[in-house]
């Protein structure tokens, strides 16, 4: 008798049937848009719909999703209701940037997202992951795991892109994002039904406190490293925040434009990947006999290893696991686009002005594109069955000129903090609760994710 456990389907919402009212509608986006798609959304290869005299594509196919985002992404710029909510946070930065100012900034930043620079990035994820961990061999019971890999995801990035010199309390840090999220994260209503602009929006009038502590902290960050420069250049660190410093002129970027990529970076750079990682403990603790497989490829595997820029590649097991956490749980569930010009795609007409919504959150559970999609089977991921899926049937980073910068910052920051914490731990959940995913910009645990923390 086969004595394989079916595979672990993690909670989700259920595919809508039948219309919903506009209230109905309102309500749902605000409190959770991962709970509005509808059967449609998760088998066609797209779906178009009219809301508010707005044209919506929900875009599944491949081929499509490749023309909009990369072959014809000059005609489509970021969709008005993303940039309704990331604008006032992060103004010109990288994420929020159109235009010439994306072109000037996007060269100026690559430099430091290099394989090489990466690669460089490696020895300082492995010291602060850990020294995160020592907290476990304290710690006799529960954690919330998806408060602590916001710290540590915190942590590694402040000591790998501003060595460690950003400006403020790390603790205070994290209660000010989460806030920030629960505010000004939030589609508000007003967006939705596209109220004119001087309506005052009461999801951000909420978040504005925790906006101005970190505008204060990122011009405190800039003075002090400007004054750290000027004291002494040869002293001062080469990182990321240097550089940005450094690209600061008539020629690159304005005093602005290097403030508001010092929120983006850091709002960018470590709440996706902490999310990713708490999805990926949960999802293994759900399922023990995949974990069973990572923890021996990570007890064989890291002990010969004296690099940590080699684990990623080393631990295909490891990795199969974190990209299906992030295909069941897309940190960035939605990457919205608008036409700027009339389109067309084989037999679809994409009028101008219409909204193009690329989904990870559907597309990767889409009926027709994956076999048993809601269920979580790393295998799929594993080098010798990567081919049976498209390029663009999995777009956790997004796809095209504006790819996420830092994919490969957070595969390999993956690799080490998945290592670091499973070679000393084993995490486990509370079985009467599960959590359920929300989408208040990144695919969040409602409630955190509450587990038990022992030594292996
Ligand atoms: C698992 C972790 C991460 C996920 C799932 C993720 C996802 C994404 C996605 C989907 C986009 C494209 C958005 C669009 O096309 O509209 C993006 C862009 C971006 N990401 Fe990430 N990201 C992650 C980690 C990081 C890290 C570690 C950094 C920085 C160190 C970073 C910085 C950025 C920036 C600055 C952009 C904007 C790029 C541009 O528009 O040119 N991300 N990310």
């Amino acid at each position: 008798m086969d004595s394989k456990p079916a595979p672990f389907v993690p909670p989700a919402p259920t595919p809508r049937s039948g219309a919903l009212s506009t209230l109905e509608l309102v309500r749902i986006i605000h409190r959770n848009p991962l709970e509005l798609w509808g059967e449609p959304s998760y088998n066609e290869p797209w779906v178009q719909m009219t809301w508010m005299k707005q044209d919506i594509l929900v875009a599944n196919d491949p081929g499509l999703i490749r023309h909009v985002l990369v072959d014809n992404a000059k005609n489509y710029r970021m969709a008005r209701v993303r940039q309704n909510i990331l604008r006032p946070i992060l103004r010109d930065g990288l994420l929020t940037a159109e235009g010439d100012v994306w072109k000037r900034s996007r060269k100026a930043m690559a430099p430091v997202f290099t394989p090489r620079n990466n690669a460089g990035f490696a020895k300082a994820m492995l010291a602060r992951a850990e020294a995160f961990a020592e907290r476990y061999e304290a710690v006799d019971g529960s954690v919330d795991m998806a408060h602590d890999m916001t710290l540590l995801t915190y942590d590694i990035l402040a000591e790998t892109l501003f060595s460690g010199q950003i400006a403020g309390e790390p603790g205070a840090f994290a209660r000010q994002v989460e806030r920030l999220f629960n505010t000004m994260g939030r589609v508000d209503p007003f967006d939705v039904l596209d109220a004119p602009q001087w309506l005052p929006r009461l999801t951000r009038i909420r978040g504005r406190r925790s906006l101005s502590f970190f505008r204060n902290i990122v011009s405190e960050t800039a003075r002090l490293r400007e004054k750290a420069i000027a004291a002494d250049p040869e002293a001062a660190p080469n990182d990321f925040l240097t550089l940005l410093l450094k690209a600061e002129g008539p020629d690159g970027l304005s005093r602005q434009e290097v403030e508001d990529n010092i929120i983006t970076f850091i709002g960018a750079g470590h709440e996706t990947t902490a999310r990713a990682l708490g999805w990926t403990l949960y999802l293994l603790a759900e399922a023990p006999w995949e974990r069973e497989k990572v923890e021996a490829e990570i007890d064989a595997v890291l002990p010969g290893l004296k690099d940590p820029a080699d684990w990623l590649e080393a631990m295909p097991v490891t990795r199969a696991a974190f990209e299906e956490a992030l295909r069941l749980y897309p940190p960035a569930p939605s990457i919205n686009r608008q036409a700027v010009a009339d389109d067309r795609y084989e037999s679809l007409n994409i009028p101008a002005k219409s909204t193009v919504l690329v989904m990870p959150w559907t597309l990767h559970r889409h009926r027709k594109l994956w076999e048993n999609p809601n269920a979580f089977v790393p295998s799929r991921f594993l080098p010798e069955n990567r081919d049976n899926i498209d390029r663009y049937q999995y777009l956790p980073f997004g796809a095209g000129p504006r790819i996420c910068i830092g994919a490969s910052f957070a595969m390999q920051e993956a690799a080490i903090a998945l290592g670091v914490l499973m070679s000393r731990f084993r995490f486990d959940t509370f079985r009467r609760r599960k959590p359920w995913p929300v989408q208040k910009l990144t695919t969040q645990p409602e409630g955190g994710l509450p587990m038990k923390v022992s030594r292996r």
